[in-house]
């Protein structure tokens, strides 16, 4: 793609690869300030470090609580980022998302709006506010390709989809990550001496729970994919897997309770097998493992009466539902 030469994970020399991004960073915003968001995933997290090495406290960091991620997911980074000296602002824009969200169903659609209302509306107002001229972000090159290709709109493309930042939200975004993949983006999260918790964490969507829920996206289907998702991600933490997920699907089924018919919701967990999510294979599970986590959905998760499991590889699966 134009521009953007792709440096593998084994080619990637991850210390001198901070000090260059670094250095770019701080010339470029100046004297000026930026803002980044950050969600807690490996990319994000990287490039938080870097850019607080570069401009240090010239460089405000804001989580956008958008009422779609998941369990304690705020609190626990911002307490994580403590640690190494980030504060990091927790600004609750849960109405927004809602509001954005109700009624759409269309995938492309809910995308569209998760991206409007991030980099439109809530960092919009943050730049204008904090008076800033760039927003530094994670994006890495498996977002812009997948973008590019048309299968799913990354949240956070723009430049290659012929968008101009700048004129359509007001400000500049700067992409430290853009030249690496997943297994790139970690090296360079472990070598700023994040956690190992954290630079191999599992990927996280940036239109997070509302990417797996099929149909509308609304507080209380969220709250099933959230509690849902938890227990996949209790069960299947030692699985050893590269992504495993809960997935809220729109039909209804009939199922029984009580002796009586319930008709009800269908949860269907994913768990997969990759290097760089660009292709991926289902996990071979141990059936009791899944017959396990089955167990525990239909039990903890308020009116679900079916767990299935996706055997189906990436292409033509994608990975997220959405
Ligand atoms: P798909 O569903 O496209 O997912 O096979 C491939 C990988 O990308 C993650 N993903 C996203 N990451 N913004 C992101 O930053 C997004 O909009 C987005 N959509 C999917 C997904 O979790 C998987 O790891």
């Amino acid at each position: 793609m134009a521009g953007v030469i792709e440096i593998k994970a084994a080619d990637l020399n991850a210390q001198s690869f901070i000090e260059k991004k670094a250095k770019e960073i701080a010339e470029l915003v100046g004297d000026g300030e930026a803002i980044n968001a950050l969600s807690g995933g490996v990319d994000s997290s990287a490039v938080t470090m870097i850019g607080h090495k570069a401009l240090g406290s010239k460089l405000k960091t804001y989580f956008i609580d958008n009422g779609l991620m998941r369990k304690d997911e705020p609190q626990q980074i911002v307490s994580l980022f403590k640690k190494f000296g980030v504060e990091v602002k927790v600004i609750n824009a849960q109405e927004d998302f809602f509001n954005a969200l109700k009624g759409i169903t269309d995938p492309e659609k809910k995308r569209e709006a998760i991206t409007q209302t991030f980099y439109k509306d809530i960092f919009g107002k943050l730049v204008k506010e904090s008076g800033a001229k760039y927003l530094l972000q994670g994006t890495i090159l498996t977002d812009i390709d997948e973008t590019v290709a048309g299968i799913k709109r990354q949240h956070n493309v723009f430049e290659q989809l012929g968008i101009d930042p700048q004129e359509a939200f007001g400000y500049e975004i700067i992409e430290p990550m853009v030249q690496l993949r997943k297994d790139g983006a970690r090296k360079v999260a472990e070598a700023l001496g994040l956690p190992k918790s954290l630079f191999n964490r599992m990927p996280f969507p940036g239109p997070a729970l509302s990417a797996r829920v099929i149909g509308e996206a609304t507080p209380k289907r969220i709250e099933t994919a959230r509690i849902s998702t938890q227990v996949i991600e209790e069960e299947l933490a030692s699985s050893g897997a590269f992504q495993y997920m809960a997935i809220l699907h729109q039909d209804k089924v009939t199922g029984m309770r009580d002796g009586k018919r319930d008709f009800g919701l269908q949860i269907e967990i994913r768990c997969w097998d990759s290097i760089d999510a660009r292709t991926a294979t289902p996990t071979r599970l141990p059936f009791d493992t899944l017959d396990k986590v089955a167990k525990r959905i239909v039990a903890e998760v308020p009116g679900v009466v079916s767990v299935t499991y996706n055997i189906t590889t990436k292409p033509p699966s994608t990975m997220e539902a959405i």
